[in-house]
């Protein structure tokens, strides 16, 4: 049974193997994924793509959008996601003018 926080049991959860930027990490299965990153040290989730500011998330509830990341190839809200095994989380950096579709 999970308990009522799902930010709880970050630290006794069954550990699943998943990766960021091509890097090994293990993280709680079924845990938050955004808070499951800070808990592991990760504090920088996107740059801006007008200036390259790094943004991490903020709000933990899907509003800010400041927790974006590409798992396998999609960009989505890391706070709205569940860790699950064999996630694959790019962080996105900043584009280039030529890179933003119009
Ligand atoms: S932390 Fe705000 S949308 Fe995810």
């Amino acid at each position: 049974m999970k308990p009522d926080s799902p930010f709880l049991d970050l630290e006794t959860a069954p550990r699943v193997a998943v990766s960021i930027d091509g890097a090994p990490l293990e993280l709680p299965e079924g845990a938050n994924l955004a808070a499951a990153l800070l808990a592991a040290g990760v504090t920088v989730f996107r740059h801006t793509p007008v200036s390259g500011a790094p943004r991490g998330p903020f709000c933990m509830m899907g509003a800010c959008f400041d927790c974006l990341v590409d798992i396998d190839g999609f960009t989505r809200q890391a706070c709205m996601i569940e860790v699950s095994q064999g996630l694959r989380i790019i962080r996105p950096r900043d584009l280039g003018a030529d890179d933003v579709d119009a």
